[in-house]
């Protein structure tokens, strides 16, 4: 049997995780959260991915969907789950599946962090378990991955 394959990819300002506004993300680092991942899922084969930029986002999207290589994709799209059109976009475009995550609680937030753009066009969405969040998200996936009906 081949190995199960997941990039977690992150967006804007997720590289300051553990110095950004603490009581709201929490003290984790990225890195402590990826190599919690890595711990908790020693079966699954992992890549991180993290940009700044939006069209980095969208180019890996492509390049997954181009060369293939990953089994789905967990996502916190950070701020662009608002408004990125173009991540919604690309993310319809692409057969792999993508979970959306956050560590907050978006929808207990601030009116314009109430609206995920994304969520229609991804398989699910986990909201508001800090970094439990993309184990959770890890956790959907598999789960999907193992009922999925053969195409
Ligand atoms: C976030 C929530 C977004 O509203 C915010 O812009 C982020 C992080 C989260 O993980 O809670 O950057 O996606």
């Amino acid at each position: 049997m081949s190995t199960t394959t997941i990039l977690v990819m992150n967006g804007p300002n997720l590289s300051r995780l553990g110095k950004r506004e603490p009581e709201i993300y929490g003290r984790s680092t990225l890195e402590d959260i990826n190599k919690g991942l890595v711990e908790a899922f020693p079966d699954i084969g992992f890549g991180f991915f993290q940009s700044e930029d939006e069209g980095d986002l969208l180019l890996k999207l492509f390049e997954i969907e181009d060369h293939g290589g990953w089994s789905g994709v967990v996502l916190n799209a950070g701020a662009l789950t608002h408004y990125s059109i173009a991540l919604r976009d690309a993310i319809s475009a692409v057969k792999v599946p993508v979970v959306e995550v956050h560590l907050s609680n978006i929808y207990a937030r601030e009116e314009f962090r109430r609206k995920s753009v994304i969520s229609e066009v991804c398989l699910g969405v986990i909201s508001g378990f800090g970094a439990e969040s993309y184990h959770l998200g890890v956790r959907g996936l598999l789960s999907y991955l193992a009922t999925r009906p053969v195409s």
